[in-house]
């Protein structure tokens, strides 16, 4: 007997079957929109609650039943995996994470250590094995970790970038060190999400967030081979969700790169990202978050758009583009659920 989650809406989707209806959830549906987080984050700081397993599993559990999605995520962050690699990592108040000490050039990047095993990464294990035990059983929980460019950009950058300069120079300027650094990445991510997968998710989201700073043929020379590898080492029968942001012409490329579900942001129509990514993958998105600022009547609207845009076709799942905006009123994460389950049944 398959368990239940198996032939819910969000794994046929994955699986590109005709299910009843179109499974919705939502990037960032854990976090600071939500008052039950903030009240949780009065007293426990970003990474001390990341590495508090109970909480973690107690933040996704109460986001899950207030919005009704069809699937949980993680409750982590992107940038853990840095930490046992040497990096060290920080979440200033009020502003984006910061790394400490940069890999700044080539000769940086014999520093990055190798993650020998998920030890160091435990509550990462026991968050998933928590998240799992308390999740209603007919929906699946979603593992997920950085894509290694992204990850490599954060590494050298330090932390947010308008330009990615300095990812971008040791990238043109020594393909050996790109290489060491991004091979280095892929191993990392690889053994991560094999253990995600091991203590009990059902699907793991790749999220390339920053690869949308990239031109095609870079993308190609300098990212495709890493992503793939990564995706090609998966345990098997796992659906990958491929996600970017930032640039719809990358789309035929992270395809390439693989994924049984693509995401795409707003900056592309629905139809037309299928249309490039090809039928024979499953599409996650679209809707700009910033829809969620509106009100339930024009949140209906927008997403009936996207459905039609979708056509019915299965293998669709809706979701943002992006992550959903701290000031985004719960009332309306809620109306996007509701709408989606019912404009999306058939
Ligand atoms: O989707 C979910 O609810 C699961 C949890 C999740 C978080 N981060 C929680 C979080 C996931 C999947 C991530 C991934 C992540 N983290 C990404 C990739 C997705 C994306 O948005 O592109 C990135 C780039 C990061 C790095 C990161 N962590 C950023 C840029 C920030 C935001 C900084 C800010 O102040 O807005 C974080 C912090 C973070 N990660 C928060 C949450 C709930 C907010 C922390 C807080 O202040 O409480």
């Amino acid at each position: 007997m398959p368990a239940p989650w198996h032939d819910g809406p969000m794994m046929k989707a994955a699986r590109r079957e005709p299910s009843g209806r179109v499974p919705v959830w939502l990037m960032r549906q854990a976090g600071r929109y939500m008052a039950e987080y903030r009240e949780i984050r009065r007293d426990v700081g970003f990474l001390e609650l990341c590495k508090t397993p109970e909480l973690c599993a107690e933040v996704m559990l109460t986001a899950v039943e207030r919005l009704g999605v069809d699937a949980a995520i993680l409750f982590s962050d992107l940038l853990l995996i840095l930490e046992p690699m040497g990096l060290q990592l920080a979440f200033p108040a009020g502003k984006g994470p910061v790394l400490q000490n940069p890999i700044r050039q080539a000769a940086d990047v014999d520093r990055l250590a190798e993650l020998e095993s998920i030890d160091p990464l435990e509550f990462v294990v026991e968050a998933v094995r928590l998240t799992r035990a308390g999740l209603d059983d007919r929906l699946p929980l979603i593992g997920f970790a950085g894509a290694p460019f992204t990850l490599a950009a954060y590494a050298v950058e330090g932390g947010a970038s308008r330009d990615y300069r300095r990812a971008k120079t040791l990238m043109y300027c020594d393909a050996g060190a790109w290489h060491a650094l991004m091979t280095r990445l892929c191993r990392a991510i690889i053994l991560y999400l094999n253990a995600q997968i091991d203590a009990g998710v059902q699907l793991v989201q790749l999220f390339d967030s920053w690869a949308g700073c990239l031109g095609t043929d870079d993308y190609r020379r300098y990212v495709l081979p890493y992503s793939r590898s990564v995706i090609e080492s998966l345990a098997p029968g796992v659906p990958v969700i491929h996600f970017a942001t930032g640039n719809p012409a990358l789309l035929p490329l992270l395809r390439e790169a693989g994924g049984s579900v693509i995401g795409v942001d707003w900056r592309v129509r629905l139809d037309d990202a299928w249309t490039a990514i090809g039928g024979d993958r499953a599409i996650q998105g679209n809707l700009d978050p910033a829809v969620l600022l509106t009100d339930p009547a024009t949140i209906r609207r927008r997403a009936g758009e996207i459905l039609d845009q979708a056509g019915g076709r299965p293998g669709h799942v809706f979701n943002l583009g992006h992550g959903v905006l701290p000031q985004t009123p719960v009332e309306n994460a809620i109306a996007l659920v509701d709408a989606v389950h019912e404009l999306g049944s058939r």
